[in-house]
């Protein structure tokens, strides 16, 4: 049985001021008529047999209001945020040993359906028969820190469409990344993940045998997860197991993935006009060329004489930066 977990529980502060805590990402449309999370899960539903969304307690109403259809009981609700490697662990409880886990974050765009579904196949069959922790690769374009990097060894398979990994890098600095990408030997993690769940627990237990523990604990003694999985280290699946795995492989992919990671990335999804501004609301504009401008207020915006910005302006705030910059704002809206 192939089954998917779809993180949900980010709150991805780098596209503030629309996306928040009380509406984070994955509830948005960004250039579709249905949220991220919506999306997500009509595809997935195309390939597997079931979907299970693992998100915070804070989460449940955002839940409720935007997915009335989704099973309830097909939600996992963490009592607080501990990142993804606490948050993946504890959902894979509710898969049996022989299933397949797909692991999928809630708030990525992916265009070009039929390019991925053929994608996903190949690594569920390679998963199936092989004991490897199995990634997605993407063809990486610049030294983006943000990402991380998937160090590709020799093909494995007879087609050559599935590869060895000799090590998974995570997040690396931007001389690093530079080095990476010149090299045409790295790919960048998509943050999709494949794995038979009896391959997961090994590899876990193998690689943060504390978490492996913490996890068997909440699964024995369920009335004490608050106090179990509060104890837990705050950390992501890419450096609690992907980073120091050896079993990892990689399905280098083709079709056009974007992970909205910034207002530069909305700025690369969006329909460009002819002095390419992507346009999102109300705005009167002169002499504005390339920029990404995103008005959700009732008020007027007037533009005039600006190249490669960014404004976004809401209910909650008015972000202006210079395009190229905006993964900084993590910084300034702390
Ligand atoms: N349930 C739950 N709980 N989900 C979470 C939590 C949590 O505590 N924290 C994050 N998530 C969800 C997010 O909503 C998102 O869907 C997914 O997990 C990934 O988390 P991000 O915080 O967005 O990670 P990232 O973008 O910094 O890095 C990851 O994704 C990159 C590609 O977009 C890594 O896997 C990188 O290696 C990868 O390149
Ligand atoms: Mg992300």
């Amino acid at each position: 049985v192939v089954r998917t977990l779809i993180m949900a529980g980010g709150i991805g502060e780098r596209l503030w001021p629309v996306s928040v805590k009380k509406r984070p990402k994955q509830f948005h449309k960004f250039g579709s008529s249905k949220t991220m999370i919506e999306e997500t899960i009509e595809r997935m539903e195309k390939v597997t047999d079931e979907i299970i969304i693992i998100t915070t307690r804070e989460q449940f109403p955002l839940m409720q209001y935007y997915l009335p259809l989704f099973p309830g009981e097909n939600v996992i609700f963490e009592p607080m945020r501990r990142n993804t490697a606490p948050a993946i662990a504890l959902g894979s409880t509710r898969f049996s040993p022989d299933d397949i886990m797909v692991v999928v974050p809630a708030d990525h765009v992916i265009r070009d359906e039929e390019s991925f579904l053929k994608t996903l196949n190949k690594a569920i069959k390679y998963a199936e028969s092989n004991d490897s922790l199995v990634t997605i690769g993407i063809t990486p374009t610049y030294p983006y820190t943000g990402y991380g990097y998937i160090e590709r060894g020799n093909a494995v398979d007879d087609n050559e469409e599935v590869y060895s990994v000799k090590k998974f890098h995570e997040k690396p600095d931007y001389e690093t990344a530079q080095h990476y990408v010149q090299s045409g030997r790295f790919l960048w993690n998509s943050g999709i993940f494949v794995w038979k769940k009896s391959v997961f627990d090994l590899e876990l237990s193998k690689n943060f045998p504390d978490l492996f523990s913490a996890i068997s604990e909440i699964s024995k003694r369920p009335e004490d997860i608050e106090k179990i999985y509060e104890r837990l280290p705050k950390i992501s699946i890419d450096y609690g197991l992907m980073e120091r795995s050896s079993k990892v492989a990689t399905v280098p992919a083709s079709f056009y993935w974007n992970d909205i990671g910034s207002w530069d990335a909305v700025y690369d999804l969006l329909i460009k006009d002819k002095n390419g501004n992507a346009v999102e609301g109300e705005f009167s504009l002169k002499d504005v060329k390339n920029c990404l401008l995103i008005n959700h207020t009732q008020k007027k915006l007037a533009v005039s004489g600006i190249e490669g910005f960014i404004l976004v302006a809401t209910s909650e705030g008015t972000l202006v930066c210079r395009r190229g910059e905006s993964q900084d704002i993590k910084e300034i809206i702390k």
